[in-house]
């Protein structure tokens, strides 16, 4: 694992078995060899997430009651063994989890520190030479010296926290217990984060404040049902949260499509992972295009994409994304069958390298429909000087079945050793094609089958 990554987390999943009566609990266990009778449901508590964190990162952790939150961070303790997949860490955890922080409630404060303290990895003089500053950020008076049972829930994470943090850990990973604190101490507790982050530790912590996240993190990740919806910005992040919160559950499933289908975009991002095999589709100039006005094609003001979302610039602008007719009347309800031209501006601010562009058509649901990129990387253009402005225009035969199509746009090139998108516009331009009474092709694009009767025998028409 490189070492910029503190916690990366590759095809997670948890499940816990379920008996819908006590007694299957017993009977599972007598029949244990016996493969032919399960007396459990499996309840898949996370499925099959994948992040990374890296180093110096803060990363918050939203989602509903029972979402996997605390499942997920207990995997990646360590505490819980995963189904399926893995975690692997670089650095010292220390955590904060909301079942405790292992202590032992028989033991007093102060032999917990300790135990704790070595649990973390610090040996007994290191420990010592903390322990005044444990005993002091706790603040917990002579309790230190009772048991922990006989502590309250709040006198129990203020020495959990104490001790997590003076353990300078290279991870630190909070589940929630802040809140259990008063303000006073919550202040402290996020004032001492503060100073852990500036030193350089990795922090991940559960939240239900969007404040908080908003205020302490550089990237926000959305579970929702154990599943990872979202990963970005806090803002987009909590933003995404909010509405799958408030959501009817009649809208919740089409709301959770389409944070999926962004996701999905996403990680394509990641991976550079343009379709590049579609390269025949040149730059062109207006002039090269011959002026054949489609009347039946028009312009709908009303159609606009509500579900843009830009990714941020890396030196390049997708600047007014539209489809035109090949002689430049803009359109966005079309005929199937007939030519238009996708068309963008991209501007740079800054000097870019190993320049090209791509455009991509899908449908409602996300599919990826078809679309294609101006070169191969190895014929983009060597340099792009700041200040320059390209029109960027695909021209293409609309193939497509009657309904509703989005498109992305996007500029890519070279930042360090690695090609990357400059800017990135997902849902660009929403257009209509038209209904077709006399289409006799089926699904979404039409190949142009034609089709044939042998017949033997009589029919009748
Ligand atoms: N040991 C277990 N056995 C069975 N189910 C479990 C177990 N632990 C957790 N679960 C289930 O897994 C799901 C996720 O639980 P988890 O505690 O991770 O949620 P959470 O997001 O932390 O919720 P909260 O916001 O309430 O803390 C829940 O439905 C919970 O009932
Ligand atoms: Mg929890």
């Amino acid at each position: 694992m490189s070492s910029d990554v503190s916690i990366r987390v590759s095809g997670l999943c948890k499940s816990f078995p379920v008996y819908d009566k006590p007694h299957h609990r017993l009977m599972q266990m007598f029949a244990a060899g016996d493969a032919k009778r399960r007396w459990y449901r499996e309840f898949h508590a996370l499925s099959n997430i994948d992040f990374e964190v890296h180093r110096g990162e803060t990363v918050g952790i939203v989602g509903r009651n029972g979402s996997g939150k605390s499942t997920l961070l207990q995997l990646i303790c360590g505490t819980l063994a995963p189904t399926l997949g893995n975690v692997e860490i670089n650095g010292r955890i220390a955590a904060l989890l909301e079942l405790g922080a292992g202590f032992n409630p028989e033991f007093t404060g102060r032999e917990n520190v300790f135990l704790n303290g070595t649990l973390l990895g610090l040996t007994r003089m290191e420990i010592e030479a903390r322990f005044d500053e444990i005993v002091a950020f706790a603040d917990i008076g002579d309790f230190i010296d009772q048991p922990v049972k006989s502590y309250s829930s709040g006198m129990y994470i203020r020495l959990a926290f104490a001790v997590a943090i003076n353990v300078t850990p290279d991870i630190l990973i909070v589940d929630e217990a802040l809140s259990v604190g008063d303000e006073a101490f919550q202040r402290k507790c996020f004032a001492r984060i503060e100073r852990i982050r500036n030193d350089g530790a990795t922090v991940l912590f559960v939240s239900h404040s969007a404040g908080t996240v908003l205020e302490l993190c550089n990237r926000a990740i959305l579970l929702d049902r154990g599943e990872l919806l979202a990963i970005g910005t806090p803002k987009r992040v909590v933003s995404h949260y909010q509405k799958l919160l408030y959501a009817p559950d009649s809208v919740a499933k089409g709301i959770r499509d389409k944070y999926r289908r962004e996701l999905l975009e996403q990680s394509g991002t990641r991976a550079g992972n343009v379709r590049s095999d579609a390269a025949n589709i040149a730059v062109q100039r207006p002039e090269d295009m011959p002026g054949e006005d489609i009347p039946d094609a028009y312009f709908d003001p009303g159609l606009r994409s509500q579900s843009e979302l830009r990714f941020e610039s890396r030196g390049g602008r997708v600047v007014d994304p539209h489809l035109e007719t090949p002689g430049g009347q803009r359109v966005n309800v079309v005929r199937s069958g007939a030519e238009y031209v996708f068309v963008y501006s991209a501007e740079f601010d800054k000097l870019s390298a190993a320049v090209r562009f791509g455009m991509l058509i899908k449908s409602v649901s996300g599919l990826e429909l078809g679309g294609a990129v101006t070169s191969q990387p190895l014929d983009a253009i060597d340099f792009v000087q700041a200040g320059t402005s390209v029109t960027v225009r695909f021209r293409f035969r609309c193939l497509l079945a009657p309904g509703t199509y989005f498109m992305n746009a996007g500029i890519r090139g070279r930042v360090g050793e690695e090609e990357t998108f400059l800017d990135r516009v997902i849902d660009a331009v929403l257009f209509r094609v038209l209904p077709d009474p006399g289409r006799l092709a089926t699904g979404y694009v039409d190949f142009g089958v034609q089709s044939q009767l042998t017949l033997e025998g009589e029919v009748h028409d």
